[in-house]
């Protein structure tokens, strides 16, 4: 069978680049910002993101070119005894997946109560009504029954196309939303927050190290890294792309979406008085309050919600295209059947999850309930050890000359550079945000 391919270079830097934006940008990154410093975090990540970010995201890519295969084949065709680096992504997206389309069903609720009147009582107590309830458990299905029809179409057809649709769309609803949010009264100061250096927050090395590995986290996950979809989206390229510049594509796009939704949400949220806190709940509690504020509410309530949609279903098919490639290819599956198993799997672990708030919460696993334990399980084991691994494939099993040679690193600094990445900065540093996420510091 012929394998489909990415129809041009610009539909395959929109999809990779539809993977990376997410709600990581768009709740997270304003909100980490603003806690570790505000300008000094964003210099930081930015740096982070060219030194770490950039030369994983061209390590994934070029495995999966090169090999052609779903993540465990292609790791394995490397080094016969590297399937098992695959096998943390494959086991990841699924991870991922069972939260990250409940949280898609909340946005699907969300979008629909603001195309139907809006939301008017106390935005936290309806939140709180909404996500212990069972209605989570419909929502979450008809997300992933939408991600599913986009992944049934396949690459060209499916996924590019509706990146190809959804990422300027998401960048023009976002100046819309900017501009409105700039203009409020009193929304300086959520500028200020975000934009100003605070170097009271960096007052010991203590306080710079927890800034950095704050800032290498979000990296890595912002960029969509160790969970095998840059080398599932890598394995549909064709050999014309070069990999240098759809790196510092993706990573800049994504860097620019996650300073623009920073200018869109906390503006907005000082306007209103409300404290930027963590947790994915925020958007859906915080926002509410400003739009309830604001005349035409609701529109830019359908606008917001659309937009985080878009993001959220970008990044979902991204991780259910690392699946069904491992069926299609390991099983002789159809496209059909193995998105069909996919999603049937995948909703069979995220009801459990949906209800995790409500109805199961008495579940522990290590004293998490299954939403915090599932996030656990991805962002603090699987992603870093899939990273770890993506680096020592290339930086000593694979050889950093043939990783270059796949990437069209060609200057001899270019690839030094990469080479002393790969092979040194990257593995310590990821070594470093998986210790002290365990030990704390
Ligand atoms: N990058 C996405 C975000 O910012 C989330 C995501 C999608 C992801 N695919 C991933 C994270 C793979 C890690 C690995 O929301």
């Amino acid at each position: 069978m012929k394998k489909d391919k990415w129809s041009s270079e610009t539909g395959f830097i929109l999809a990779a680049a539809g993977s990376a934006v997410g709600l990581g940008n768009i709740w997270k990154f304003p909100y980490i910002a603003g806690q570790n410093g505000g300008a000094v975090f964003i210099i930081m990540y930015f740096i982070l993101l060219l030194l770490l970010g950039v030369p994983v995201l061209l390590s994934e890519m070029a495995i999966g070119r090169k090999t052609g295969k779903n993540p465990i084949d292609a790791c394995r065709a490397l080094h016969r005894k590297c399937g098992f680096i695959g096998g943390f992504g494959i086991l990841g997206a699924f991870v991922i997946l069972s939260y990250y389309c409940i949280i898609g069903g909340w946005i699907i609720k969300y979008l629909l109560m603001y195309m139907t009147g809006g939301v008017k009582d106390n935005s936290a107590a309806l939140f709180e009504r909404f996500t212990t309830g069972f209605s989570p458990v419909i929502y979450g299905i008809i997300f992933t029954l939408l991600c599913t029809l986009i992944v049934i179409k396949g690459i060209s057809g499916g996924i590019e196309k509706i990146s190809r649709l959804f990422m300027p769309a998401l960048f023009v609803m976002m100046i819309v939303l900017i501009i409105k949010s700039l203009s409020l009264k009193g929304g300086g100061e959520g500028v200020k927050f975000f934009l100003l250096p605070d170097f009271t927050a960096i007052e010991s090395a203590g306080d710079f190290l927890n800034i950095l590995v704050s800032a290498m986290g979000q990296v890595f996950f912002s960029l969509s890294l160790g969970m095998g979809t840059l080398i599932t989206y890598g394995a549909y390229l064709d050999r014309k792309t070069s990999l240098k510049k759809a790196a510092f594509y993706i990573s800049l796009i994504d860097f620019v979406i996650a300073v623009l939704a920073g200018l869109m949400v906390l503006p907005a949220v000082f306007a209103y008085d409300i404290v930027p806190q963590a947790g994915s709940g925020m958007v859906f509690i915080a926002m509410p309050q400003v739009f309830a504020g604001l005349t035409g509410g609701n529109l830019f309530g359908i606008i917001f919600f659309l937009l985080v949609l878009f993001a959220a279903v970008t990044s979902a098919i991204s991780l259910f295209e690392v699946l069904i490639s491992f069926l299609i290819e390991r099983f002789k599956l159809k496209r059909l059947a193995s998105s069909v198993i996919c999603s049937a799997a995948v909703t069979a672990v995220s009801v459990p999850v949906a209800l995790s708030f409500g109805s199961l919460s008495n579940i522990r696993i290590m004293g998490m309930d299954l939403f915090e334990f599932m996030n656990f399980l991805s962002d603090k084991l699987l992603m870093p050890l899939g990273a770890l691994g993506i680096s020592v494939l290339c930086g000593y099993l694979w050889g950093t000359e043939e990783v270059s040679e796949e990437a069209g690193l060609k200057k001899s600094w270019d690839k030094k550079l990469y080479r002393s990445i790969i092979r040194y900065a990257a593995p310590v540093m990821i070594a470093v945000i998986f210790i002290t996420s365990f030990i704390g510091l």
